[in-house]
């Protein structure tokens, strides 16, 4: 996690608030180190290369450091929206949720988020702190939040946020096997970006093409438009650098897809098996806590 201001490079070492442990039941954890451990702790987080300071700090501490951080360099007086990005398994989710509780209370934070949060966590959080909005990647090409997240989200009446709605651009249409992507781009290490996988994943674009093409619409409308017809609580958050991209998204919420399109399109996209993880696998395992 990185933090301590602006200029100085810099990372908080976050330790658990209390201690599952049952030698230790629910005590606070910089005593039970004691001092020495602390700062051993410290010295060794200082060995990365380019780390100037480090502040070894309880969750709560932690988080609290990282908003009042984010609240000058954003120059804002609240964060209307604090996610936690991902879970931390080391971390009870209790800790998290209470430490933002205490920074809404305080008026630093308005709405608690969490991202790629599993079912289970997300219940425990929302019963200290109630969660806003849950954001994890759900596209046509990702549906796994429909088997257990999203009957979690409406129950507990959470907003959803799917992220890389358009694929990470594939569902535009734009991007083939042929497509090359900068050198630090990360979807060069994404099993579902081979050039193999891309070119068997056309068939799904080919799937919003047709159906843009009755509805004079663009492949990453429809992809847009599919996710805003699912509920009326879920708000896609498409990604693009070009202005004329923006402007064509947002043309989706106005793009009203009708029964007959969504049954079209479930029909056909279930008939169209889609190629190759989204993930590498260190980075899948980091999600679903
Ligand atoms: N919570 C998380 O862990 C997490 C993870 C990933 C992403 N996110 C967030 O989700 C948002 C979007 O996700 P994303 O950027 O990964 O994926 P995305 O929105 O599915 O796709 C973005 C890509 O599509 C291209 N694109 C966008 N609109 C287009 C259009 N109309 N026609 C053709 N190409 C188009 C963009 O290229 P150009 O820029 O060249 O237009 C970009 O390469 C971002 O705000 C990101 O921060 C969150």
């Amino acid at each position: 996690m990185t933090g301590q201001g602006a200029a100085r490079p810099g990372i908080i070492v976050v330790i658990p608030a209390r201690m599952g442990s049952s030698r230790y039941p629910g005590k606070p954890l910089v005593p039970i180190l004691g001092l020495p451990m602390v700062e051993h702790v410290r010295r060794r987080a200082l060995l990365s290369e380019g780390i100037d300071s480090v502040v070894v700090a309880t969750c709560d501490l932690a988080i609290q450091q990282v908003v009042e951080a984010s609240l000058v360099r954003l120059r804002v007086e609240a964060i209307d929206l604090l996610y936690q990005h991902r879970v931390d398994p080391a971390v009870p989710i209790e800790d998290v949720a209470g430490a933002v509780k205490e920074l809404i209370r305080a008026g630093k934070v308005k709405h608690f988020g969490l991202s790629e949060a599993g079912a289970q966590t997300i219940r425990r959080a929302h019963a200290v702190q109630p969660v806003t909005a849950v954001q994890s990647e759900y596209s046509l090409w990702w549906r796994r939040p429909e088997e257990e997240i999203l009957p979690t989200l409406e129950e507990l009446g959470i907003g959803f946020v799917p992220f890389s709605p358009l694929g990470r651009g594939f569902l535009t249409g734009k991007i083939d096997e042929t497509t090359t992507f900068d050198r630090n781009d990360f979807r060069n290490v994404v099993p579902r970006f081979t050039p193999e996988a891309r070119k068997a994943n056309q068939a799904l674009v080919e799937l919003l093409r047709t159906i843009g093409g009755k509805r004079r619409a663009t492949p990453a409308q429809i992809a847009l438009a599919w996710l805003l017809a699912q509920k009326p609580w879920i708000v896609p958050i498409p990604g693009t650098r070009k202005l004329e991209r923006l402007d064509e998204n947002i043309g989706a919420a106005d793009l009203e897809l009708t029964a007959a399109d969504l049954r079209d399109i479930d029909r056909a996209a279930a008939t169209i098996e889609v190629h190759g993880a989204r993930y590498p696998d260190s980075l899948e395992q980091m999600t679903g806590r």
